[in-house]
C-alpha cells in the first residue's frame, strides 16, 4: 500500500509532467495513488508499459514508458529487454508486439480494446481478394488482425504507407491496400492512381475518423485567421482536402513542434489533443475530436489490474505458424520504411 507522503511525491511528479490543472477527469491524487502502484508493480514485474497517444494523460504521461504513434510503438517493442509489456493501446497493436517478441508476455488490459478497422476483415477475406487480383501485393494497414497480417506482404502505418506504397508501385501496377477504404482513397489521390483500377480497397472505416465533418474547419478558418488544421489519414477526402496537413498521429504531433501557427485544429481522436495540450503549453489547440471507445476502454484501474493478476483473458496470444508468417510482413515494413 501506499502512504500520504509517498502520494504527495508522486503528486509533485505528475505535476512536473504536466498532469495538473484539469487535464484529468479525476483528483490529481486519485490519480497518484494508482500510478504511484503501478509504476512499482512495473519494477517487480520487469513489465513495460507502451502507450499509444490516443490513451488518457494519466496513461500516458503518469505510466508510458514507450509512447507514440503505432510504428514507433512497434518499433519499441522490439528493443526492450523487459520479460512483460502491458499494451495501453488496442489489441492489433498488442498482437503486432507479441509477434515481435514471442518469447515475452504481452498484456491488452481491456477485453474491449477491438478497432473497427481490424474487425472489418478476414484472412478468409484477404485470400478471396488474392485470387481475385493475382500478382497485386498486399499491403495492409497495421490496424489489422495477425491473421490478416499473415496473409500480406507487407505491413504499413499511417507514418510510412506512402512511402511504401510509393515502393510498391515501382514494381507493380496493382496493388491491394487493406482494409481502411477512406485511407486508401486518401493515398490514391496522393499518388495520382485509380481507387478500383490501381489500388483494390476494402470496404473498412474507422468508427472514430470517419465521421467529422468539413464545414466546421471552414467555421474555425473564418474565426482564427493563421490556424493550421491536422487532420488523421483515416478522415473522409472532403477532410483532407479541407486541412492543411494529413498523416498519422507521429506526423501531425511533428508538424505542431515545427510550426508555429496561430492556433492548431486537430481532426483525430481526443486523446491527441489532451496530449498535443500538455506537450506544447505554449500553443492554442482546438480539438475537433471524437473519443475512440476502443481505446477509451483502458484505464489506470484496468492497467493495475492486469499487472496484479496478469490472466489468460487479457494475455495476447498468436498461433506460432500465423505470428511466424506475420512477422514477415511486418519486417518488410520496418526494411522499406527505413
Ligand atoms: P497512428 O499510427 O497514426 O497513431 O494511428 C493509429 C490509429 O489507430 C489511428 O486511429
Ligand atoms: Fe481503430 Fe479508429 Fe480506434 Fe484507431 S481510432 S483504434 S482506427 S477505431
Amino acid at each position: 500500500m501506499v502512504n500520504e507522503t509517498e502520494i504527495k511525491e508522486e503528486i509533485k511528479r505528475l505535476t512536473a509532467k504536466g498532469l495538473a490543472g484539469g487535464c484529468l477527469a479525476r483528483p490529481l491524487s486519485d490519480a497518484a495513488a494508482l500510478t504511484l502502484r503501478i509504476n512499482r508493480l512495473k519494477k517487480e514485474k520487469k513489465a513495460v508499459i507502451c502507450a499509444h497517444v490516443y490513451q488518457t494523460p494519466d496513461i500516458i504521461c503518469g505510466i508510458g514508458d514507450f509512447v507514440g504513434d503505432s510504428y514507433k510503438l512497434a518499433d519499441d517493442s522490439r528493443k526492450t529487454d523487459a520479460e512483460v509489456i502491458v499494451f495501453c493501446g488496442v489489441n492489433f497493436m498488442g498482437e503486432t508486439a507479441k509477434i515481435l517478441n514471442p518469447g515475452k508476455k504481452v498484456y491488452v488490459p481491456s477485453k474491449n480494446a477491438g478497432c473497427s478497422l481490424s474487425e472489418s476483415i478476414t484472412a478468409a477475406d484477404v485470400r478471396a481478394l488474392k485470387a481475385g487480383h493475382p500478382g497485386a501485393p498486399v499491403v495492409t494497414y497495421i490496424n489489422t488482425s495477425a491473421g490478416v497480417k499473415a496473409e500480406s506482404d507487407c505491413i504499413v502505418t499511417s507514418a510510412n504507407a506512402e512511402k511504401i506504397l510509393r515502393k510498391m508501385y515501382a514494381s507493380h501496377e496493382k496493388v491491394i491496400f487493406i482494409p481502411d477504404k477512406l485511407m486508401g482513397a486518401n493515398l490514391s489521390f496522393t499518388l495520382g492512381k485509380t481507387p478500383g483500377r490501381d489500388m483494390i480497397l476494402w470496404r473498412g472505416t474507422c468508427v472514430v475518423h470517419e465521421k467529422f465533418d468539413a464545414r466546421t474547419i471552414e467555421i474555425y478558418r473564418k474565426r482564427y485567421p493563421g490556424l493550421a488544421a491536422l487532420a488523421h489519414a483515416e478522415c473522409p477526402s472532403d477532410i483532407i482536402s479541407a486541412v492543411d496537413f494529413m498523416g498519422g498521429t507521429g506526423d501531425m504531433m511533428r508538424y505542431i513542434g515545427n510550426t508555429n501557427a496561430s492556433a492548431y485544429l486537430l481532426v483525430t481522436e481526443c486523446g491527441f489533443g489532451e496530449f498535443a495540450r500538455i506537450k506544447f503549453p505554449e500553443k492554442n489547440f482546438i480539438a475537433m475530436c471524437r473519443l475512440c471507445p476502443y481505446m477509451k476502454s483502458i484505464t489506470l484501474e484496468s492497467v493495475l489490474d492486469a499487472l496484479e493478476n496478469p490472466r489468460p483473458e487479457l494475455e495476447i496470444t498468436v498461433p506460432p505458424k500465423v505470428a511466424a508468417r506475420a512477422k514477415t510482413s511486418i519486417e518488410k515494413m520496418f526494411e522499406l520504411a527505413a
